[in-house]
């Protein structure tokens, strides 16, 4: 059968009917599973047979939106955390560890940010270099024999600045360190990270993935196309696991994802639950259809900023203008998403005016609902940074991000003009 297109995988990937003839996912709200006697429960647990043990191992509901997710991205398998903070830090922690260093690009997501430039050392002992992403002289130095990975994020969470992958790739690819993006921003349907060179792939799904608002979640995608034998940096896969049957990762197809699962999965824990990961598959059915508005209404919202007189400066990679914007043609030419940023004319003060007098639009820490939100990350998201960091992350103090959502585009327009309105005054 030829392979199937991207809409068809969003509403079919994954999911067997089972003996029930359920067409949606049923949801398995279990714990555990009942073993048909005792000699099947020991072949289980020899891996001598495949099937479910216990829900924080693996469930029929997670494992369809694992598969779905792994076949919308072209991998070869994935696991599903509990949130999208769960899945960056299994992402690291599946092949670093105390003494080991990482390479990030500095234009992350807050969390992501402080995660690895605090947490990480003091916490895990891994050492994270934040460097500029257009600065490949200090990331290409910065790489010795303890780095396991580059990590970067498609658009850049609040700087909706798209690096130079390509080059990014091709570092990586030449010193054998795998590289991990953060497609949380650029969705499966915008961006194709296999077709660019990237390894690992993490997913915030709470965003454009669930869609609604509704659901905390991540996931881990392996995109198979990494030799995890090529350098000797990886022991952990090349050697065997004494703690769980002397299984050498690196001889696995899925090698990346087996290990994460028995390993970070069964002994830390941060699973999914069947619950959110239905309420996520439904957000997934629809994806590129929400993507195709929320792009459509980013885009207007935009080239309306961009004429506003109490607008500084807009960021929006598919405004033609935008420094970003030969990127965004090349890696993302279906669209920027619907995330953008701008600078308010007077500065933090009549910022606040302006997201005060918003109706449609929501004052809240999150990004990708169905409906508008918006928020100033220098006093919100990104207020752990000190003075630096904020600058290293790219948030100006004046940056209003936004959400748009998949409101009629009018009455977006109109309750922008209202904030706008409002901050004059
Ligand atoms: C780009 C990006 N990655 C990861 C995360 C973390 O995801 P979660 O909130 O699901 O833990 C976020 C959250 O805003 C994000 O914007």
């Amino acid at each position: 059968m030829k392979e199937l297109g991207f809409n068809t995988k969003s509403l079919h990937a994954g999911h067997e009917i089972d003996p029930t003839g359920s067409r949606a996912v049923p949801i398995y709200q279990t714990t555990s599973y009942v073993f048909k006697d005792s000699e099947h429960a020991a072949a289980l647990f020899d891996l001598k047979e495949n099937g479910y043990i216990y829900s924080r191992i693996n469930n029929p509901t997670v494992a369809v939106l694992e598969q779905r997710m792994a076949a919308l991205e072209g991998g070869v398998g994935a696991v599903a955390t509990s949130s999208g903070m769960a899945a960056t830090l299994y992402s690291i922690l599946n092949i670093a560890s105390v003494g080991d260093e990482i390479i990030s690009v500095s234009t992350l997501y807050g969390g992501t940010y402080t995660l690895f430039n605090d947490r990480f050392y003091s916490q895990y002992g891994i050492k994270a270099h934040l460097i500029d992403p257009e600065d490949f002289e200090t990331i290409e130095k910065t790489i010795n024999p303890k780095t396991k990975a580059i990590f970067f994020e498609t658009i850049g969470n609040p700087g909706i600045n798209i690096p130079n992958i390509e080059k990014l790739a091709e570092i990586a690819k030449r010193h054998k360190v795998a590289l991990i993006a953060d497609n949380t921003f650029g969705t499966p349907y915008l961006f194709e990270a296999k077709k660019w060179g990237v390894n690992i792939v993490v997913h915030s799904l709470t965003k454009y993935l669930g869609g609604h608002g509704n659901s905390i979640g991540g996931i881990v995608v392996d995109m198979g196309n990494f030799d995890w034998r090529a350098s000797g940096r990886y022991p952990s896969f090349t050697e065997p696991d004494t703690t769980y049957h002397n299984l050498i990762y690196a001889d696995l197809p899925d090698a990346y994802i087996a290990k994460l699962r028995v390993q970070l999965l069964r002994d830390t824990g941060a699973c999914l639950s069947p619950f959110n990961a239905f309420l996520i598959l439904q957000g997934i059915e629809t994806l590129s259809l929400r993507v195709e508005r929320h792009c459509a209404n980013a885009l207007a919202v935009a080239k309306y900023l961009k004429n506003h007189p109490q607008v500084e400066w807009v960021n929006y990679p598919a405004l033609e203008d935008d420094q970003y914007y030969e990127r965004q043609q090349k890696y993302l030419p279906k669209g920027a998403g619907g995330i953008l940023t701008f600078g308010i004319k007077g500065g933090l003060k009549a910022g606040k005016k302006f997201i005060d007098a918003l109706k449609l639009f929501s004052l809240l820490a999150n990004v990708a609902d169905a409906r508008s939100l918006v928020i100033h990350p220098a006093s919100t998201t990104h207020s752990q940074l000190s003075e630096e960091d904020l600058k290293k992350a790219a948030v100006l103090p004046e940056l209003i991000r936004l959400s748009v959502g998949l409101e009629d585009i009018e009455d977006i327009l109109d309750d922008l003009d209202r904030g706008f309105q409002a901050a004059k005054e």
